[in-house]
């Protein structure tokens, strides 16, 4: 056990409850933001005079030292010591004697895990963002490539109306762009520093706060000590972010899973994107998509944990907050992980088109545009419908499709119907004729893509 607090100790701490307050098993990942932290407050204690230029030296020297020794296997971090703090301050003590002692003036280990936990989460945001920009580019092209690439479009999981590909696809780019942008709007908003707030009420020592935050690159110092250790607002609302990324990949993942279905074949998921069965040999399942559904739980599991832990804190550092790592951790593991699996996945699968447009052609997803054709022709919506439904019936009877009828047919059913009703509702016309901003039709489809490629050009990933 190698502690920082014993002094006022009589007694070793017992074993089980040692283990059950450590937390180097997995904050032993902040090492680079700890040390990172630590170079710039030893940077400060100088340049405000509390430590010598020659302590700092020593000091900066030695941090350096002991992350290229952990880097290269060279040092092991083990659970002799509680916490990554510890461990870094001990290791400084070792390497460098006295001036190692003087690293923590003015700071606490509520400022230190504050500050190292917001540079991960900073650096993650960074790591987030690049993910969902890849996204959208494949997203981007996917769209570019099908705007004829005609399907059904469902509500209800029934058959609707007639969509493209392209413009299906542009629903989920939608959800991402505001992915994106929620990542953005976080970040700002979790960029201060902490640093200097000291155990919860700052410090007596005239350290220069905004030095410190320049120095790590934030746009400041936070303004309120006992928040600036207290506050775990920036982990929940970045998982808030990341379950509703999941939601979304979730979403997706369904669909692909029923498009790859036998039943639908309207893709099929590359080779290296699927497994197999240990027993059916002909299986190829889409697992990768299964399990980013599945994962989302657990990212939903760990902003509820959080949001849960947090809410009964008084001001201002408690130990429950030490339970914000593993979740925060896990979740954003999680999240980085499926982006990029379903990233490689959608970019490899197959489009079986023909397939999409055949099954866009049965189930009268051009029924409504049959009803719109009564209409032009004088008919009232509503007595249209009707008809429309009859003549469905009709099709069901005889088991096809509305342009399968001749024209006899059609006007045994009403005698609107005349020789341009094959044009009007054939699966072209049905998706080139929606063309208020938003619709499938390729002219507003072709709107959108231009702004989103503008949109993808003029976006850039905040700094780590
Ligand atoms: N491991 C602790 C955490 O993650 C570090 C801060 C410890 N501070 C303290 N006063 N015990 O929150």
């Amino acid at each position: 056990m190698a502690q920082l607090w014993g002094g006022r100790f009589t007694k070793e701490t017992d074993q089980l409850v040692y283990d059950f307050n450590a937390s180097i098993t997995f904050d032993q990942r902040l090492l680079p933001q700890d040390i990172r932290g630590s170079k710039a407050h030893a940077t400060m204690l100088a340049a405000v005079g509390v430590i010598t230029e020659a302590e700092r030296d020593q000091i900066l020297s030695g941090l350096d030292g002991i992350l290229k020794d952990v880097e290269t296997g060279a040092l092991e971090i083990t659970t002799k010591y509680e916490d990554v703090h510890s461990f870094v301050e001990a290791n400084l003590i070792d390497r460098i004697g006295d001036a190692g002692k003087k690293l923590h003036t003015g700071r606490s280990r509520n400022d230190q895990v504050a500050l190292d936990m917001r540079l991960y989460v900073r650096g993650e945001v960074s790591e987030l963002e690049e993910r969902v920009l890849t996204l959208m580019k494949t997203l981007q092209k996917l769209m570019e490539e099908n705007l004829e690439t005609y399907m059904p479009g469902f509500t209800h999981l029934q058959k609707a109306q007639p969509v493209s590909f392209s413009h299906h696809i542009g629903a989920y780019m939608e959800m991402f762009k505001r992915d994106f942008s929620r990542l953005t709007d976080i970040y700002a908003r979790l960029n201060y520093c902490p640093l200097g707030a000291g155990a919860l009420a700052g410090t007596t020592y005239p350290l220069d706060r905004e030095m410190t935050a320049k120095l790590l690159g934030f746009a400041g110092p936070t303004l309120n000590s006992m928040d600036s250790v207290s506050d775990r607002d920036y982990c929940i609302e970045l998982l808030s972010a990341c379950a509703t990324i999941m939601m979304h990949l979730s979403r997706f993942s369904e669909e692909i899973i029923l498009w790859n279905s036998n039943e639908y074949g309207f893709i099929e998921l590359d080779d290296a994107y699927s497994t197999g069965s240990s027993i059916m040999p002909q299986k190829k399942n889409p697992d990768i998509a299964e399990l980013v559904r599945g994962k989302t739980g657990r990212v939903y599991g760990a902003l509820t944990s959080l949001l849960t832990t947090m809410k009964g804190i008084p001001l201002a550092y408690n130990k429950d907050m030490q339970e914000d790592k593993e979740l925060t951790f896990d979740a954003l593991d999680t999240t980085k992980g499926c982006l990029t699996l379903f990233n490689g996945m959608i970019a490899t699968m197959q489009l079986h088109k023909d397939t999409m447009a055949v099954s866009a052609m049965r189930g009268f997803t051009n029924a409504t545009d049959a009803a719109d054709y009564l209409v032009k022709k004088g008919v009232p919506f509503r007595d249209a419908h009707g008809i429309i439904g009859r003549l469905v019936l009709f099709c069901l009877d005889k088991g096809c499709a509305i342009d399968d009828l001749s024209l006899e047919e059609l006007r045994t059913i009403d005698a609107h119907f005349e020789e341009d009703i094959f044009d009007a509702i054939s699966l072209k016309t049905c998706v080139e004729a929606r063309n208020t901003i938003g619709a499938p039709g390729p002219a507003p489809m072709k709107d959108v893509i231009a702004k989103n490629a503008e949109l993808l050009q003029s976006l850039t990933v905040d700094p780590a």
